[in-house]
């Protein structure tokens, strides 16, 4: 009898980490490793944030809580999406996980059997087709190309679904591509979905603050309200807010969805932590002054590694609407030969010379499900991001 279990069996490990796990095995025996795989922001957690979490642990809110979120996070969390979304939810239809990645996780697991097929456009986030096989799902991958701008069309989501289709898994703006859907492109998912009532969405809107050129972010219960009742709007304060390790996230929706899910995290995890509850009310009620200053400052990071990207022969590489990765093609390097003798069949293999031959850790685009491509995080320094685009074009210019 096999120890582990079958679902397990047919998930793969993250290729994100096996990537910052070699780069630091690099860095440990000396090599100089310019690291673009992080998918966090660079900058610190705001002082009012922090101050929250502390002020919390020293009146001490660090107790057992409501399992999916105490009252105040939930009220926080229902005027967020009223100011920012023009959604009305009511705290039952809230729910609050340890971090966004849990929530999603709950609500497959809540809702998958076995053969129920989840439509996940490529390039996804590394983690979804894997939580589906976990729940017992079936992923159906829809392709986006560069073409179209990495985004689904309303025929290729419509030619994926089937019977079977329990949900569409949407992500805007996106990892690992940055691309963000307007309202009307999003309009256009939309009418499709109308025409498929069986079909539950599930949008991770956690790069929602990360946007820019004046791009309007757009989540679809709001340019389709008839879908209302059978979308679960997920989101957090990760990204938005540099909370990466405070683990909150949350989600609206129906609360017959929303009290399964609690039911799954009552048996599992049970609350998020108690401070960082508080610290994300303070993150979500306090002042957002400093989004705008961040979107400027990740706007010049992009245009900086777009253009940097560009200049490197066989790269091409279009400009994103938001989150903070590019997702650049590497067509033209593919049948060549590196400085160091590898000859580089795919982006694995491009991305394992350019570590290896210029010290610079990007993740290749197989992992997203989009090749041949590798994925940036500009998430860190001009000056380390100025230095990888100059050993990233040396490295091209050196194959032959
Ligand atoms: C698209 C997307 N969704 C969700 C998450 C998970 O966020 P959290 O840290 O809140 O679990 C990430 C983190 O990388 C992400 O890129």
């Amino acid at each position: 009898m096999a120890f582990l279990s079958d679902s397990l069996s047919r998930v793969k490990p993250s290729p994100t980490i096996a990537v910052t796990t070699k780069a630091s095995e690099l860095k440990a025996a000396g090599r100089d490793v310019i690291g673009l795989g992080a998918g966090e922001p660079d900058f610190d957690t705001p002082q009012n944030i922090k101050d929250a979490g502390i002020q919390a642990i020293a009146d001490g809110k660090t107790k057992y809580t409501a399992v999916d979120g105490i009252p105040e996070l939930k009220a926080a969390i229902c005027d967020k999406f009223k100011r920012d979304n023009g959604l009305e939810y009511t705290p039952a239809q809230v729910t609050v996980g340890s971090g966004g990645k849990h929530v999603i996780y709950n609500a497959l697991s809540a809702t998958l059997n076995p053969g129920d097929e989840v439509v996940i456009p490529a390039p996804y986030w590394v983690s979804y087709p894997d939580m589906v096989l976990l729940a017992g799902g079936e992923p159906v991958i829809a392709e986006a190309t560069i073409e179209t701008g990495f985004k689904l069309t309303p025929g290729a989501l419509e030619a994926a679904i089937t019977p079977k289709t329990k949900w569409l898994i949407f992500n805007s703006p996106s990892n690992p591509t940055g691309a963000a859907y307007s309202a009307s492109e999003l309009k256009g998912l939309t009418d499709v979905l109308m025409r498929y009532p069986h079909v539950w969405i599930l949008t991770d809107d956690i790069y929602e603050h990360l946007v820019f050129d004046n791009f309007v972010f757009a989540t679809p219960a709001q340019v389709e309200p008839e879908l209302y009742d059978r979308t679960l709007t997920m989101n957090g304060v990760s990204k938005a807010y540099s909370m990466t390790g405070w683990r909150i996230g949350y989600a609206a929706g129906p609360e017959h969805l929303i009290a399964a899910m609690r039911k799954v995290q009552s048996q599992s995890t049970s609350n998020p932590c108690s401070i960082s509850q508080w610290a994300a009310i303070e993150a979500l009620e306090g002042t957002q002054s400093f989004i705008r200053p961040n979107q400027a400052l990740f706007k010049n990071r992009r245009d900086l590694v777009v253009k940097g990207l560009n200049a490197c022969p066989g790269i091409e590489c279009p400009v994103p609407e938001g989150a903070f990765y590019v997702y650049p093609s590497i067509a033209g390097c593919i049948g060549k030969t590196s400085a160091g003798g590898v000859e580089i069949t795919d982006d694995e293999i491009f991305a394992t010379a350019l570590l290896e031959e210029e010290g610079v850790a990007v993740v290749f685009g197989a992992a997203f499900g989009l090749s041949p491509h590798f994925r940036v995080s500009y998430a860190t320094s001009d000056e380390a991001l100025t230095e990888a685009c100059g050993r990233i074009k040396r490295f091209c210019e050196g194959l032959d």
